[in-house]
């Protein structure tokens, strides 16, 4: 059955996570906190229990047979995210903690390569702090310069100016696929295309956008594409990071350590394992990257698609419903969205508000989100924001919204 075509059962799904029977301070939970984390459905956690009860064993060392199950197992999951990214070559996934891991890879290791005096790196104004520290970092290093494309006032990237940056100065641009403080999707076929009239490659910051939206490396024609186990349904502690063969073969490792050599002499110095494994130094996160397989399995049965139009038809209600609430305003307007409902309201600290909802069962997040550019772009110090999971429903939008109301008639 096409993905499109599939039913989307929220009952269903909502019984597939444990999690969400439970009570907080005697009110069922509802979880709105799911561009912090995702809860994980129960084939997620019966595979790692499964993993450590009868397969643990550390992998590419032994002849033993443990030894060669969890490789086989840990091999198998390249594969899986290969499929999930539409990537080429299963040698282009190479497993890392997460997103911002993925990220400091490339900033240390491309950087090393190619950054010199005089070149600049181009991100944006809506950048999670993971994705503007490194190359701060990486800039400072190499005497670089870091750009920031500005973004509009509905939170959207200013693309008129975005191509007015473009020279053949720019070494590399990052950015993000989806803006875990406004909720804005990036036209990544677009930018891409215009950074690529000049050569540069784009490396693209998915943490956001994996769990929400079907994303194809090689229809983008991105460099790098990085996302975080944790936040599509699967263990903390994994991430990913694509990279295109071309690229990652001229760049030199990030870390040493086992796995990613060849040959190691003392007199004669090292030589480097190949891709994937010249970028896997150290005895990788065996358990949770199977885990991660387990939360692949489970998004792709449901279908990329039918989650994503469910999703949109929550951020819909939950905006419609929000925006009647009386001083509320809603930060990032921008056309296309996905998941996440930032906002603010007159008089009243984020802060307050997310600890009473919070006494109502209501899980969100407030404050700068890992974004303080973001907030000073809007004049703020922060929003509440509320971010869905295809495992929300209507009414947990409505619960929301009651809930918003009754804090702030003790606020106001
Ligand atoms: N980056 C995560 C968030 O937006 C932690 O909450």
């Amino acid at each position: 059955m096409k993905d499109s075509q599939k039913v989307f059962d929220i009952d269903k799904v909502r019984s597939d996570f444990p999690i969400l029977q439970r009570k907080v301070f005697n009110k069922t939970l509802v979880y709105l906190d799911n561009a912090a984390t995702t809860q994980k459905p129960t084939k997620v956690i019966q595979r790692l229990a499964r993993y450590y009860e009868q397969e643990n064993a550390n992998i590419h060392r032994g002849v033993h047979y443990l030894s060669q199950i969890s490789t086989e197992s840990f091999e198998n999951v390249r594969e899986k995210v290969r499929a999930f990214l539409n990537a080429e070559k299963k040698h282009e996934i190479i497993f890392t903690r997460g997103t911002t891991e993925s990220i400091n890879l490339v900033a240390s290791s491309f950087s090393d390569a190619f950054l010199k005096e005089g070149d600049e790196v181009l991100i944006t104004e809506m950048e999670h702090h993971s994705n503007i520290v490194p190359w701060q970092m990486a800039c400072q290093k190499h005497q670089a310069e870091l750009k920031y494309v500005p973004i509009t006032n509905k939170g959207e990237l200013d693309e008129p100016a975005f191509e007015k940056m473009l020279s053949k100065r720019v070494k590399i641009l990052a950015l993000t696929h989806l803006s875990n403080a406004l909720g804005t999707i990036n036209p990544l076929k677009k930018i891409i295309k215009k950074a690529k009239a000049f050569n540069i490659p784009v490396l693209i910051d998915g943490a956001q956008a994996a769990a929400h939206l079907k994303v194809d490396v090689r229809d983008l024609d991105c460099d790098f594409y990085c996302f975080s186990g944790h936040k599509v349904y699967g263990p903390m502690g994994v991430g990913v990071l694509y990279g295109k063969e071309k690229i990652l073969e001229s760049m030199p490792p990030y870390q040493g350590g086992g796995e990613m050599i060849k040959e190691v002499s003392l007199k004669e110095g090292t030589t480097y394992n190949e891709l994937p494994f010249k970028f896997e130094a150290g005895t990788p996160n065996v358990s949770d990257v199977i885990g991660l397989e387990a939360a692949l399995d489970y998004i792709n049965d449901i279908g990329l698609t039918s989650i994503g139009n469910y999703e949109d038809s929550l951020l819909t209600e939950a905006t419609h419903l929000l925006n009647k609430i009386d001083g509320l305003h809603i930060i990032g307007q921008a056309q296309h969205k996905s998941s996440v409902l930032s906002f603010i309201v007159d008089q009243v600290h984020p802060y307050d508000v997310g600890t009473l909802l919070d006494k109502m069962g209501i899980a969100v997040r407030t404050g700068h989100h890992c974004a303080q550019p973001v907030m000073e772009k809007f004049g703020i110090s922060g929003t509440i924001r509320a971010s869905f999971a295809f495992y929300n429903s209507k009414y947990e939008i409505e619960l929301l919204r009651d809930a918003l109301q009754k804090a702030l008639s003790m606020l106001r």
